[in-house]
């Protein structure tokens, strides 16, 4: 499958048209950004590493019942995904506070909240994507109560599944964003990508972040870490 015209560049990919109009072309970018792009730099392998990773968590939450855009991988940093029309939230699950909770809410930075959080995010750069409530998304014409319902349950069940694949691997799951769309038939699919850019790790006996974390903290050490992350995935572990 050729890539055609570029659709769309992002922060951290390019999406491609091609030949079947259902599908496109996700290339990931070693592009790292943070602070809605204040911070920008690039880390060379880090594309293929998140496509290899994102790959990977994909084809196991498909295998767990969740419905994916992702149809293969085509190189190294190139996917073959179902084009989808993208819900405009980030939706985010978070086990233990820190980051931009912390911050908004003053709880402790490390506490293990009592129950898994869902929060929406509308992503709007310009706006610096604000947290959104189930009345700003019906207010916005985002998305139906049913599909914010939707949206929550599949969030939580993600959740479930990532934490205990990671949990086995060493790795504590702190927090994630994922995105959904619809396909042409309506459907709600897992779009978008899974990867230490979207995800926080923390090593379950040192604590050390193997995340984004590193690049927006300035912690070095940007793609070891991520090259530790996908070694973990990869370990075969029952
Ligand atoms: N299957 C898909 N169909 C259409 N758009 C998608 C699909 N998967 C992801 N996208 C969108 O493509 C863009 C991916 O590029 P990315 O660099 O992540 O963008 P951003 O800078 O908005 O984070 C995102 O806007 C994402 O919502
Ligand atoms: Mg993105």
């Amino acid at each position: 499958m050729k890539k055609l015209e570029l659709l769309y560049e992002g922060k951290g990919k390019k999406l491609y048209k091609c030949k079947d109009e259902d599908l496109l072309i996700s290339e990931f970018k070693d592009d790292l950004t943070a602070f809605n792009a204040q911070k920008t730099g690039q880390e060379k392998g880090k594309g293929a590493l998140n496509c290899k990773i994102s790959t990977e968590l994909f084809k196991l939450l498909e295998e767990n019942g969740i419905k994916t855009h992702l149809v293969k991988t085509l190189s190294e940093n190139e996917q073959l995904v179902k084009k989808v029309d993208i819900i405009p939230l980030e939706v985010v699950v978070r086990n233990v506070a820190t980051g931009s909770l912390v911050k908004r809410l003053g709880i402790k930075d490390g506490t293990v909240l009592p129950f898994a959080l869902v929060e929406f995010y509308y992503k709007d750069d310009e706006l610096g994507d604000p947290l959104l409530n189930d009345e700003h998304c019906l207010l916005l014409d985002i998305a139906s109560e049913n599909e914010l319902e939707t949206l929550k349950i599949l969030g939580r069940e993600i959740n479930t599944i990532l934490k205990s694949f990671f949990l086995k691997r060493g790795l504590n799951l702190i927090d994630f964003k994922v995105e959904f769309g619809k396909d042409k038939e309506g459907n709600i699919l897992l779009s978008d990508e899974i990867s230490p850019d979207s995800c926080r790790f923390w090593d379950v006996k040192t604590k050390e972040k193997l995340d984004k974390d590193r690049f927006r903290q300035g912690l070095g050490g940007v793609k070891m870490a991520y090259e530790e992350v996908l070694d973990r995935i990869l370990k075969d572990i029952k």
